[in-house]
């Protein structure tokens, strides 16, 4: 099946599997759902295999990828044919965004989901930056240890400098990660909110990085507690509209907006740095939005590259899109 470029809508009843075929377009561009990390509920029940086979462009080039899952393998994935290290690689060759209700979490959820959500978009921007996150928090984790090592009397507290070393320095890093991100997106986030009437909307983050003098002033706190009380894997980052914190005082539908706009802003950034504009699924995403809003938004999302949206019928979008999906359980016929 062929999809249009541009914008695509996907209709059906509830349960008829929209977010399925979304699913399935995520696991076969990037590796893995955004919904779950077991193959096996990706895996049709009653079957011990499933296979999805894409073939599109990036940019003028074709491209064609093959993702295997199997119920006690780990799952495979081919690029233009050659077999990848892992399917998970697929996220440094292909860009997709995708919106589900889930990443409402982003806005409405606890600071937690905004540090994962800028951590990923790290990854995604600055792709060579995409260790720092994950090395920070091995770095954390093994000074904890050391800490409760210490606490128990079983280690020396000078074992612990090398790991407050790694923390302030790593911790350096990820900071300074971070505001490069924030300051990337700012713009964009406060333009696309702005067009769907989020006045000045805003990335707040404060956080200043953990040095060896403050990681050391709290030694004994530390210690006692057997845990790093300072840093950036405590960071807290704000999502503001007119000075209001969206995740406490926005609405339902302003923190939908506000958490596509976050995804519109990283579209655009994305499709100017590395010159082809990522795949965008958005999965639900006009509900609770009112029809100015949808309007403003189907433009908007029409105009970065392909993007496929899922909605329980045709009304949901108030242009006519690039194509029509219908689904029905089990198919998916071209309207
Ligand atoms: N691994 C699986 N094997 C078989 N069926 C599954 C599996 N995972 C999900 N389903 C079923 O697929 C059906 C379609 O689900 P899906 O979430 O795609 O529907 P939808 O069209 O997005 O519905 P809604 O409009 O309510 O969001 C559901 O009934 C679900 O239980
Ligand atoms: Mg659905």
């Amino acid at each position: 099946m062929a999809l249009a470029p541009g914008l695509v809508l996907v209709t059906g009843a509830n349960g008829s599997g929209k977010t399925n075929l979304l699913e399935s377009l995520h696991v076969g561009t990037q590796g893995f759902s955004p919904r779950t990390r077991s193959d096996t509920q990706l895996i049709r029940q009653g079957s011990t295999a499933a296979r999805i086979e894409l073939s599109g462009t990036r940019g003028p080039t074709p491209v064609s990828v093959a993702v295997g899952l199997s119920a006690d393998e780990p799952r495979r994935a081919r690029l233009d044919g050659a077999a990848l290290r892992s399917a998970e690689q697929l996220r440094s060759e292909l860009v997709t965004l995708v919106f589900t209700p889930d990443r409402l979490a982003i806005v409405k959820g606890g600071p937690a989901a905004r540090r994962a959500y800028i951590d990923r978009t790290l990854a995604r921007l600055y792709p060579a930056r995409a260790h720092i996150p994950i090395d920070y928090a091995t770095a954390v984790g093994q000074r904890n240890a050391a800490l409760r090592r210490v606490s128990l009397g079983l280690s020396h507290r000078d074992v612990l400098a090398p790991w407050t070393a790694q923390v302030a320095d790593l911790g350096a890093m990820l900071t300074a990660s971070r505001r490069d991100v924030i300051e990337l997106l700012q713009p964009g986030f406060g333009e696309r909110a702005d067009e769907l009437g989020l006045e000045d909307a805003l990335l707040g983050y404060a956080a200043e990085p953990p040095t060896i003098a403050a990681l050391e002033k709290r030694l004994d706190r530390d210690i006692e507690r057997g845990i790093t009380g300072i840093g950036p894997h405590l960071d807290e980052i704000a999502v503001r509209s007119s000075e209001r914190d969206l995740r406490t005082f926005g609405s339902q539908g302003e923190q939908r907006l506000a958490v596509l706009s976050l995804l519109l802003a990283e579209a655009e950034l994305i499709a100017l740095r590395r010159r082809v504009p990522p795949l965008l699924l958005l999965d639900d995403a006009f509900s609770e939005l009112d029809e100015n809003r949808r309007r403003i938004l189907s433009e908007r999302i029409g105009a970065v590259g392909q993007t496929i949206v899922t909605a329980t019928g045709t009304e949901a979008l108030p242009l006519a899109p690039a194509q029509l999906l219908r689904v029905t359980p089990g198919r998916v016929e071209i309207s």
